[in-house]
């Protein structure tokens, strides 16, 4: 996290936080612009960010742009924005001038007409409400074709992954992906982890067989993944189908998957559905202690990041961080 914060710190990026009088999203504002993490964009009414500022004794706020959703210079800007982006799917002028009040479609219109560089919202609203607007505004990056979301697992277990750190897809937003999607989850998650970790991606796509173990239409899906991921990506090392304890234990890779270059040592597991991910990511969490950070939106031509409502002052203000980290990874490749 010292790294991630380190490089959000060296290029400063504009972070938009549309749920601007959250208590806990206000105080981690309060201490990223203290710390210069990142320049803070709150949405919401100023009278109520003012007051919950001063009850919580907040000294950086002040310091941060402060946007009214309801009554701001560039509403109709973004209502035509919207509109013309959604014409084709329905949207009339009259439900564009609604939405754009809504700082969660702000936050995206805000994104999109390059007025912010990255949004993190989630700590009160559901995950789907906070990706809507992002897949509807934002889209894919080129070359990708759907949306996952990963969580960065900081686990107690250093034999396991890169010292204990793994990363986990698709733990948030596809429900019953297809092979396409798998892959497309794959190439993502290994790009997540070399931009935001700095770490060389070593993929397992998981199932509950390995290598011809067990026969099934789900282990067929992750079988051809597999072989599209490999396609779509020749260099990466990737390798399935693989039961979790052979992508992770080295002695039950030497007998399941001999001659693997990932099993054994995987830092990256693809799950072969949300049921699993989401299961999966929080079992680790509960049992394991481990810190879960996420979910991390991947794929989006730029970054918006889900939190749950659980969070902590501590998780928004990482967030912030590593949506800093894809901003900026996603300039220097000249995406955005
Ligand atoms: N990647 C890219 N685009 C997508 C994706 C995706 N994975 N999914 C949907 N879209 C696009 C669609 O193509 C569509 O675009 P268009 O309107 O321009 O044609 C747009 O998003 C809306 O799609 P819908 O199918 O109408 O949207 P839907 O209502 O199904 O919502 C959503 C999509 C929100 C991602 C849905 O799949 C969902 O609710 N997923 C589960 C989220 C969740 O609850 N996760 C678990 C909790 S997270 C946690 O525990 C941390």
């Amino acid at each position: 996290m010292e790294d991630i914060i380190a490089r959000a710190k060296a290029n400063k990026q504009r972070i938009v936080l549309p749920e601007g009088s959250e208590r806990r999203t206000i105080q981690a504002a309060d201490r990223l612009i203290g710390d210069d993490v990142a320049h803070i964009i709150l949405l919401g009414d100023p009278e109520e960010i003012a007051e919950l500022a001063s009850e919580l004794n907040l000294k950086h706020i002040k310091s941060a742009a402060i946007i009214d959703p309801k009554n701001h210079d560039k509403k109709e800007i973004y209502a035509n924005l919207l509109f013309r982006l959604r014409q084709k799917k329905g949207m009339t002028p009259e439900k564009a001038a609604e939405l754009v009040e809504d700082p969660l479609y702000l936050a995206c219109l805000m994104i999109k007409n390059g007025d912010a560089d990255g949004e993190i919202a989630g700590a009160q609203n559901f995950t789907s409400d906070v990706l809507r607007p992002a897949l509807q505004i934002i889209k894919t990056q080129p070359g990708i074709s759907a949306v996952s979301g990963a969580f960065l697992m900081f686990t107690q277990t250093a034999q396991y992954g890169e010292n204990g750190v793994l990363l986990f897809a698709d733990c948030a937003v596809m429900p019953n992906p297809t092979s396409e999607e798998l892959a497309t989850t794959a190439i993502a998650s290994a790009q997540t982890v070399r931009t935001i970790l700095n770490m060389e991606p070593r993929v397992a796509m998981l199932s509950f067989s390995t290598k011809g173990s067990a026969r099934h239409e789900m282990v067929d899906k992750v079988i051809t993944a597999t072989r599209l991921a490999k396609e779509k990506d020749p260099l990466l090392a990737i390798d399935g189908e693989l039961q979790v304890d052979a992508a992770l234990v080295p002695e039950v890779a030497e007998r399941k998957a001999p001659g693997s270059s990932v099993a054994g040592k995987a830092n990256v597991l693809i799950f072969p559905s949300l049921d699993a991910g989401n299961i999966g990511y929080k079992l680790v969490q509960r049992f394991g202690n481990a810190e879960a950070l996420g979910p991390i939106l991947q794929g989006t031509a730029a970054p918006v990041n889900d939190l749950s409502r659980g969070c902590t002052i501590d998780d928004i203000y990482k967030m912030v961080a590593i949506t800093a980290n894809q901003a900026i990874a996603l300039k220097n490749s000249g995406s955005r």
